[in-house]
């Protein structure tokens, strides 16, 4: 076995054999798909847990937890949870699967720009913490009683060099109590002496897929002076670190963000105790989707459109921001990609793009198995029926060994809301 030649994208399993075969956690892909079909997503239960623990490791234990959104099914929580993680999660329905896994409710922590009076009053009731990131969620928790622990949001007035629809730190924002109006100062005041409340700290996420460590920077050096004056025991920066999705981009590592973020607060004298909520650093490069080529067809002088049988519907943040991809070949990962064509989906949309302008081998042809790295974060999650497409199933790989952990939806499943 050798390392995959020319790039880093691929889950820290992955191998390609003597035939050129790829395979992760063991497990070769063109068997895997084989057996279960394709569409898939399969993850790397060892680059998972490698980056739970890393996290861990550089936060310290209990000062860390994965944002759910990202990707979320009982096994993940469970793992996140195993690896000594708490889960962040953003509706009633991610805190019901994160139960369902037995997370338990101290190591939740609950956000939402709008929660509901019930996804609050099961919080309050389980003692599951809550960032709180509006007046109208005080009054709720106050008619709610109880006494809930919170965090107060805050948006910085921080515009993070990333898409306009994943930035959240601008004074310009749905989330939080703005900075600069007085209003994060007022939603402490009332968090500190509501009887419905506990402060326990203050919270910030300025958005996300973010490179730049100055961006995180200037966050922190936004919300010194209001930290040190708050004097609360917490200082959650949020998530937002970004991965590389394509060859030659770069993104520092959770540890390297870690100690950013930590040798920012000491330079700003916060003595609060930093943590983070990272969900895509934790995911996207341990995930890999597997699709099968279907149709090929060639506009002359123009470009070549390799159809596959899945496209938006389980990936699609290339239609929402635009993302890019690469796409190798699991039968020849090591090969020379020198042929230009456009990866689209099967779905009746013009849109529907996987990988523009993706580099593949010169031989691909209809039947072969494609893989798209990185896709372990957002895809899943954001994944829809569009076109009654049924969603593909996630397998983790481990030690040779693929355990289905969401199955295929069939058509039946098409059917099971219809009243
Ligand atoms: N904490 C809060 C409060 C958040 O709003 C988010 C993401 C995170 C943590 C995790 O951010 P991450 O570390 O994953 O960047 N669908 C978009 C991403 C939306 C992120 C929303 N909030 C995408 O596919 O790029």
């Amino acid at each position: 076995m050798t390392a995959p030649v020319g790039h880093n994208l691929l889950p820290g399993t992955a191998a390609v054999d003597g035939r050129g075969r790829l395979s992760i956690g063991g497990v070769d892909l063109l068997d895997l798909a084989a057996e279960i079909g394709t569409p898939a997503f399969v993850y790397d239960e060892a680059h998972l847990r490698a980056r739970c623990r890393e996290a861990v490791g550089a936060f310290g234990a209990g000062n860390v937890a994965y944002a759910s959104k990202a990707f979320l099914c009982r096994a993940m929580a469970q793992l996140a949870h195993e690896e000594g993680m708490h889960v962040d999660v953003a509706t009633g329905g991610e805190l019901y699967v994160a139960l369902a896994a037995g997370v338990p409710p101290v190591s939740l922590v609950l956000h939402g720009s709008n929660k509901s009076e019930d996804e609050l009053r099961r919080a309050v009731d389980l003692g599951v913490r809550i960032v709180v990131d509006s007046f109208a969620e005080l009054d709720r928790l106050e008619e709610i009683g109880g006494r809930a622990k919170v965090l107060v949001r805050i948006t910085p007035g921080v515009e993070a060099h990333t898409h306009e629809y994943v930035m959240t730190g601008q004074v310009d924002s749905k989330f939080g109590f703005g900075l600069a109006s007085g209003e994060a100062r007022r939603a402490v005041e009332r968090a500190r002496h509501s009887p419905a409340t506990e402060l326990v700290g203050v919270h910030a996420h300025i958005g996300s897929q973010i490179f730049i460590t100055s961006s995180f920077e200037k966050a922190v050096d936004a919300l010194a002076e209001f930290v040190l004056a708050a004097d609360v025991p917490e200082l959650c920066l949020g998530g937002g670190l970004g991965v590389p999705y394509v060859a030659g981009e770069e993104a520092p590592s959770i540890t390297e963000w870690a100690e950013t973020l930590k040798a920012a607060c000491k330079a700003a004298a916060i003595t609060a105790r930093v943590t983070a909520e990272p969900g895509r650093a934790i995911v996207a490069a341990a995930g890999v989707t597997l699709y099968r080529v279907g149709t090929i067809k060639d506009v002359p002088s123009v470009r070549t459109y390799v159809s596959v049988d899945g496209g938006m519907s389980d990936n699609p943040r290339p239609v929402l921001y635009g993302s890019g991809y690469e796409a190798f070949l699991p039968r020849a990962a090591g090969a020379e990609r020198p042929r230009r064509v456009t990866i689209v989906g099967k779905h009746c949309e013009s849109g529907d793009v996987v990988v523009r302008d993706a580099c593949v081998p010169a031989d691909l042809a209809i039947g072969d198995v494609l893989c798209t790295p990185v896709t372990g974060a957002y895809g899943h999650s954001m994944a829809s029926n569009y076109n009654k497409v049924p969603r593909p199933p996630v397998v983790f790989v481990r030690d040779g060994n693929a355990r289905v952990v969401v199955r295929r939806e069939t058509f039946d499943d098409l059917l099971r809301l219809d009243a």
